[in-house]
């Protein structure tokens, strides 16, 4: 660590903010919101799992008694209960500094969603992008409001074929294309709302983040848990805590110097592992014309429109 890397102490005190986690009962996703509560914001856990997300809430409040913290059941794999999460959010709350769009699955067979989407695009990206739509109101109204995707390195992978997006009926679905091709959505998705936002001179940024290799219950979808536990001292050297992996998506969501547009990853080699600083990412994230189709299309399946 040097003097000039970012760390939690360098996030201003969040007294008066709402942010919304998904994912916050787990990995990068609780360690965020254990920071952000730490840091006295109103800290909404959206979890598909209530009774998880109360146990690791339980966790936040017995080392900082003075977390205020709101578990909410959010499935994103289920348009019905975005939805009713939005509604319940929207009676108790008339603010949202920031959107922290976290939740994720990795590299699971083939399978759809309650809608019929695959499953990855469909709970990284779809799932976010509904639910981004549905709180546009609530992030309009609110000053200087942020909404922060969650990418991946495994973006550079992604590849995006219009003519067959969700894989249907399994043709051409491998894992890892899946997951590739939900995290570049997730960068092209975060693009094209940074245009929307400034062509609508709504107050309003769009950023994005990726943490590296970080330890978290991610890889257990890839690999049953006893795999996982043989392989980790293999790669224990390229790993990092999800503490660490967490800093780039808490930098991107309350760094009062970030600007919209921006994506954060770690300062380490490859980018695996480090502080967190301002990254590239491929050629294909910036193409407007993929972003664009991906945005309409994304309107059409979830029947969200951005207004
Ligand atoms: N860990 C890494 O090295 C790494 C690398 C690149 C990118 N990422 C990205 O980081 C983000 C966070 O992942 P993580 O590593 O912290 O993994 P994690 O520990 O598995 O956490 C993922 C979170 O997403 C939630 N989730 C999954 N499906 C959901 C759904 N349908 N509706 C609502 N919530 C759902 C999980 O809920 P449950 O607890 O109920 O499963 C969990 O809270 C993901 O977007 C992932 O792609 C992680």
């Amino acid at each position: 660590m040097t003097s000039s890397d970012w760390t939690i102490e360098d996030i201003p005190d969040l007294t008066g903010k709402t942010i919304l986690v998904t994912g916050g009962n787990s990995g990068l996703g609780f360690e965020a919101v254990k920071v952000f509560s730490l840091k006295s914001a109103h800290v909404v856990m959206a979890c598909r799992s209530v009774n998880k997300g109360e146990v690791a809430k339980k966790q936040i409040i017995d080392f900082n008694p003075k977390a205020d913290i709101l578990v909410m059941e959010l499935n994103l794999t289920n348009l019905e209960s975005i939805r009713s999460f939005v509604n319940l959010f929207k009676e108790n709350h008339s603010r949202l500094d920031v959107l922290l769009n976290n939740a994720g699955i990795m590299m699971v067979p083939y399978g759809l969603t309650k809608n019929g989407f695959e499953n990855q695009l469909g709970t990284n990206h779809l799932g976010h992008f509904a639910l981004t739509g549905l709180l546009l109101d609530l992030l309009k109204k609110t000053p200087k409001s942020r909404v922060v995707n969650v990418s991946s390195m495994a973006h550079k992978s992604g590849v995006m074929d219009f003519d067959n997006l969700l894989y249907e009926n399994g043709k051409d679905y491998s894992p890892m294309k899946a997951y590739g091709r939900s995290k570049l959505s997730n960068l092209l998705f975060t693009y094209e709302l940074q245009r929307f936002f400034e062509a609508n001179k709504i107050d309003c940024m769009a950023l994005a983040a990726h943490p590296g290799v970080s330890d978290t219950n991610l890889f257990n979808h890839a690999a049953p848990k006893w795999v996982m536990n043989l392989l980790k001292p293999l790669f224990l050297f390229m790993i990092q805590p999800a503490s660490m992996g967490a800093l780039p998506e808490i930098r991107a969501s309350v760094d009062q110097n970030a600007k919209g547009g921006e994506f954060y990853g770690p300062n380490g080699k490859r980018e695996m592992k480090g502080f967190p600083v301002i990254v590239k990412s491929t050629a294909a994230s910036y193409d407007k014309e993929s972003a664009r189709k991906l945005w309409e299309i994304s309107e059409k399946l979830t029947s969200v429109k951005f207004a």
